[in-house]
């Protein structure tokens, strides 16, 4: 599914008072497919922009489309359910909204929600724990008596039960040791290859950019101030000065390397192991 805004504006109202401009007049396109991350400094707007693809806030001006479905200010409700269906949204920190007695309801809620049968729930919660890595065993235990990073399992098996076609996920590592943050990318790397789901992160890692994502949406003052692919962003030294995004680890060594040696390594790494690999194919160690 593809999701376009068109000069989409959009702010929040707080009792009498609206907080204006969060979001204003965005245009974008993210095809289907694509493994987009979106960056941008705290308060750019980028849960915000989640939010709008999966219907939680309403455009004030301007429309959105998600797949065959229009979301506008005065979208209707059958339209709106149609819209959070397609659209998996992983909160930041979602183990904290676990509730269910068991792994299972937990993971069952979503697809009972939408009317699935008991039999097709079961294949849901047993097809999205299999692909998140969540053994059996734990359906009968409480959630809450579970690690953090099977808690956080369980939270995104229970958006992925639903089938999504569209998978937007807010921060999906924050707080999780390297190892469980790489489990989780690998997992969200390996679902979008194998199911061609499209898949919009928000992340303030530019390691986790290098690494996972296809394309980049820079996003400053509730303005996308530029989408582009990974390899683009990372040569546009101005851009990233402007909007105080890091280089990853892998580049920066790269820049060093190079530097050092007086020219520039023809391969573009994207992992150290990368790096040091073209570093002996072209001979220089
Ligand atoms: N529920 C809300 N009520 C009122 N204002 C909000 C609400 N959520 C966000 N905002 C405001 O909207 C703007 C954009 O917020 P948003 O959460 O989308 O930014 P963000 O880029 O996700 O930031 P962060 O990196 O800190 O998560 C900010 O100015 C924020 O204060
Ligand atoms: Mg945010």
């Amino acid at each position: 599914m593809q999701i376009q805004l068109n000069e989409v504006s959009a702010d929040y109202s707080v009792g009498p008072f609206r907080k204006t401009n969060v979001l204003s007049e965005l245009s974008l396109s993210i095809e289907q497919g694509a493994f987009t991350a979106v960056i941008g400094e705290t308060g750019a707007g980028k849960s915000s922009v989640l939010k709008l693809v999966n219907g939680l806030l309403l455009p004030t001006k301007g429309h959105l489309q998600v797949g065959e479905y229009t979301l506008e200010k005065n979208v209707d409700k059958q339209t709106l359910n149609a819209i959070r269906k397609n659209v998996g949204m992983v909160f930041q920190f979602p183990e904290n909204q676990l509730f269910a007695e068991t792994v299972y309801d937990d993971i069952a809620f979503g697809p009972r929600n939408f009317g699935f049968t008991e039999v097709e729930v079961e294949r849901l919660v047993e097809e999205a724990s299999a692909t998140v890595g969540l053994a059996r065993h734990l359906f009968t235990r409480s959630p809450f008596n579970l690690s953090g990073g099977q808690q956080r399992r369980v939270a995104i098996a229970g958006v992925l039960a639903t089938e999504p076609e569209i998978l937007v996920l807010d921060e999906p590592a924050a707080g999780l040791d390297p190892e469980g943050k790489r489990a989780i990318f690998d997992m969200l790397k390996d679902l979008h290859q194998r199911k061609g789901l499209t898949t919009v992160m928000v992340t303030h890692d530019m390691d986790d950019v290098v690494h996972y994502a296809d394309d980049v949406i820079v996003m400053a003052k509730g303005e996308v101030k530029a989408h582009l692919s990974v390899a683009e962003l990372f040569n546009q030294e101005a851009l990233l000065k402007r909007y105080r995004l890091e280089l990853p680890e892998v580049l920066r060594l790269k820049q060093t390397i190079e530097q050092a040696k007086g020219q520039p390594l023809r391969a573009h790494p994207k992992t150290v192991d990368e790096l040091a690999r073209a570093m002996i194919e072209e001979g220089w160690v």
